[in-house]
């Protein structure tokens, strides 16, 4: 290195210029606690997080969360730490909910997830009547029968390894992205073993959502790593491709009726299709070029339908045409329209900042809206699934809750 640039160097640092040399959190507000944030919270993520804001009961499960992944902070030393944390990042103004009445009975039971901070991520109705979920913090799956209340917690075969997205194949076992550890795992419910497919690029770190077609392929989105997958069970055989757009962010994925694959791309305004032999993925652009569709549902007559979390919309896309319609979310623009299904004729979806949380009903017939509060808050469905009798069900990642939607 010649010696100009050296001394550049040096220059820069006795002026404290260059804010690349500056440790993340340093501009937070001075107090006791500080330190151990600094030093710490940037260790696995953007310590900027923390700027999201949570209440005193949101602070709390967010220290379980960190502690059941292994966040080197001694026990003692939490509650300085939680302390800080609520005085100096209390939650931010929330949209307040708006509460729809109409023509459809329906009531939300909750669950509390036995260990606490578990994270639940993504929920799913099996065909035997229970709800699963993924404990993406406590390295766990859970299940619970619905009708009893008894709950098993499986532990996983990897520690810390982030089970994020759940699904189920045709004999029972429960399929889920690693999604800390760059694998899929599939668990035998019987034996509570597990075997793990380390998916075969290193770049691929973090697979995300999964769901099978009816051929018994499982598609998955790898988010950040802008890749989609294909893993054959039958011989553990594994594809990657990687989505046209950079940075798309392949998200929420569905199946439609002619046993299509599609995507949502969160990192931009796209949905996309991938083609099961050939893997080439076909892009539609949204309108807006703000949209970030996030979690993606598709009706019997094959309309895609997704939730614009950035600017708070329902939508839907009929890929025939590219035709788009989109409707404001009915707590409006930053509600964070987020987990959806479409079941019993209607689509029914979460307002993941809306306080509280809502579950919203969208009849396509009408295109008029109902809404419930969730008890409780019920912070944050990230994903939902149906049950065999048509009944939403959702996992409450905040609220360490997994919940059902009982439509009469
Ligand atoms: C050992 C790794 C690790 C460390 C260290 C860590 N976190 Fe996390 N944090 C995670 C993981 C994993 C997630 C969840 C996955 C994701 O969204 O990245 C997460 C998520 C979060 C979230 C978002 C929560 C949500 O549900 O949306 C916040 C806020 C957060 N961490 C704050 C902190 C704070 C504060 C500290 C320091 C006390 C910290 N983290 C240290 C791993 C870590």
């Amino acid at each position: 290195m010649p010696k100009t640039s050296i001394a550049s160097i040096v220059v820069a640092l006795l002026c404290g210029t260059s804010a690349a040399w500056s440790q993340p959190g340093q501009d937070f507000p001075p107090g006791p606690g500080k330190d151990k944030v600094v030093a710490v919270c940037n260790g696995c993520h953007d310590i900027n997080r923390v700027k999201a804001g949570y209440n005193a009961a949101g602070w709390n499960m967010l220290q379980h969360m960190m502690q059941n992944f292994g966040t080197p902070i001694a026990p003692e030393d939490w509650p300085i730490v939680t302390t800080y944390l609520m005085t100096n990042f209390p939650e931010r103004q929330r949209p307040p909910a708006v509460v729809i009445s109409g023509p459809v009975q329906a009531s939300i039971k909750l669950w509390d997830v036995p260990t606490i901070g578990s994270r639940p991520h993504d929920p799913l109705a099996t065909k035997d009547g229970a709800i699963w979920w993924t404990g993406q913090l406590s390295n766990k799956l859970g299940r619970i029968d619905p009708k009893t209340g008894a709950i098993r917690e499986y532990f996983l075969k990897s520690p810390h390894s982030g089970p994020h997205g759940l699904t189920e194949d045709r004999d029972g076992n429960i399929w889920f992205t690693a999604n800390a550890m760059g694998a899929i795992g599939k668990l035998d419910p019987k034996t509570g073993l597990v075997t793990e497919y380390k998916l075969p690029d290193p770049k691929a770190k973090d697979p995300h959502t999964l769901i099978f077609d009816r051929d018994g392929i499982l598609w998955f989105t790898v988010q950040q790593a802008n890749i989609v997958g294909r893993l054959d069970p039958k011989t553990g055989d594994i594809k990657l491709v990687t989505s046209p757009t950079p940075r798309s962010r392949p998200y929420g994925m569905a199946l439609n009726s002619k046993n299509v694959v599609f995507f949502v791309e969160f990192g931009t305004n796209k949905v996309a299709s991938i083609d099961a032999k050939t893997m080439a993925i076909k892009e539609w652009t949204l309108p807006n070029p703000g949209a970030r569709p996030r979690r993606i549902a598709i009706s019997p007559d094959d309309m895609i339908w997704y939730t614009d979390f950035a600017r708070g919309f329902l939508g839907r896309l009929d890929p025939a045409t590219g035709e788009v319609k989109e409707w404001q979310s009915p707590s409006g623009p930053k509600s964070e329209p987020y987990g959806i299904v479409f079941t019993k004729g209607a689509l029914w979806y979460n307002e993941a900042f809306a306080k509280p949380n809502t579950i919203v009903r969208f009849d396509p017939k009408t295109e008029q809206f109902q809404t419930w509060a969730i008890p409780g808050g019920g912070d944050i469905v990230r994903n939902m699934d149906v049950t065999p009798d048509g009944n939403p069900v959702t996992a409450n990642s905040l609220t360490n809750q997994v919940g059902l939607v009982e439509i009469k």
